[in-house]
């Protein structure tokens, strides 16, 4: 887990901090980064050592600034695209993970770096944090589930305006938005980001597991529907004392 080249992996105490590495492109998102994150969102999904992930980018500059421009639409044939797609669905195996995820965020967060945050379950900013969905004036649309986990997190109307328009959102905003849940000083980011890891791997796991289930799975349910999941799960937990 320590060979990679563009993600740093290290597992303290419970936590996992990945940390995007590719400071000189402000931490651009390749098909390196991807393959890497794919072995890396594995780990921490199945490592029962794991209890709760923190993504961070490093340098000073960026989280990242979306997917990497020198790579752009040189894409490999459509039925190449789809095996790798098949075999590496990174974004599906982000949004399958029931540990909590915490993106502590700064500068750029671009494209899929935004789409990263999103699939993330807590999101920390510092102050000078700006973000953005570029994608419609690089003439594509979202791929890592940005059209669908933008409007789920802020609404329809302001998710349609920023990928619309191409519009960027600083940090203070984005709290308001409900975008992220806090804007910190820069120098207080990794710390808040470890208090919160450290205050949420001292629960039960399986507790904290079943709570993220009832929350993100039982929105995309009706009342009634995410009403019977957390019943189902509240069981579980009954049955199990
Ligand atoms: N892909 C590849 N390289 C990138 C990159 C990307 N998405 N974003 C930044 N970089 C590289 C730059 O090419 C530059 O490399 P260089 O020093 O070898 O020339 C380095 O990162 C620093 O970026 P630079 O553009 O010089 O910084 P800046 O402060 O002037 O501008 C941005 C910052 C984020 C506004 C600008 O880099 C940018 O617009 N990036 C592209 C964002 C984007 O459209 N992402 C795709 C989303 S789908």
């Amino acid at each position: 887990m320590n060979n990679f080249e563009v993600i740093i992996y290290e597992k303290i105490d419970g936590v996992g901090h990945v940390t995007l590495n590719r400071p000189q492109a402000l931490n651009a998102y390749n098909l390196q980064m991807r393959d890497e994150l794919y072995q890396v969102l594995g780990a921490i999904k199945d490592d029962t050592e794991v209890k709760v992930a923190v993504f961070k980018g490093a340098g000073q500059r960026a989280f990242c600034a979306g997917a990497d421009l020198t790579e752009f639409l040189t894409a490999p044939p459509p039925v190449i695209a789809r095996q790798v797609r098949w075999e590496r669905d990174v974004w599906g195996l982000f949004l399958s993970i029931e540990k909590p995820l915490i993106a502590a965020l700064q500068g750029y967060v671009l494209g899929s770096g935004l789409e990263i945050a999103l699939a993330c379950d807590i999101r920390l900013a510092s102050e000078d944090t700006q973000f953005g969905l570029p994608e419609a004036g690089l003439g594509i649309i979202p791929a890592a589930g940005g059209s669908q986990t933008l409007p789920r997190t802020i609404g329809q109307a302001k998710a349609l305006e920023i990928l619309l328009t191409g519009q960027w959102i600083k940090a203070e905003e984005a709290r308001r938005l409900k975008l992220i849940n806090q804007v910190v000083p820069r120098k207080e980011l990794l710390p808040v980001a470890e208090r919160l890891a450290n205050k949420i791997k001292s629960f039960n796991p399986t507790i904290v597991s079943y709570a993220k289930q009832a929350i993100t799975r039982g929105l995309d349910l009706s009342l009634e529907e995410g009403l019977e999941l957390e019943a189902r799960l509240g069981n579980f937990i009954l049955s199990s004392r």
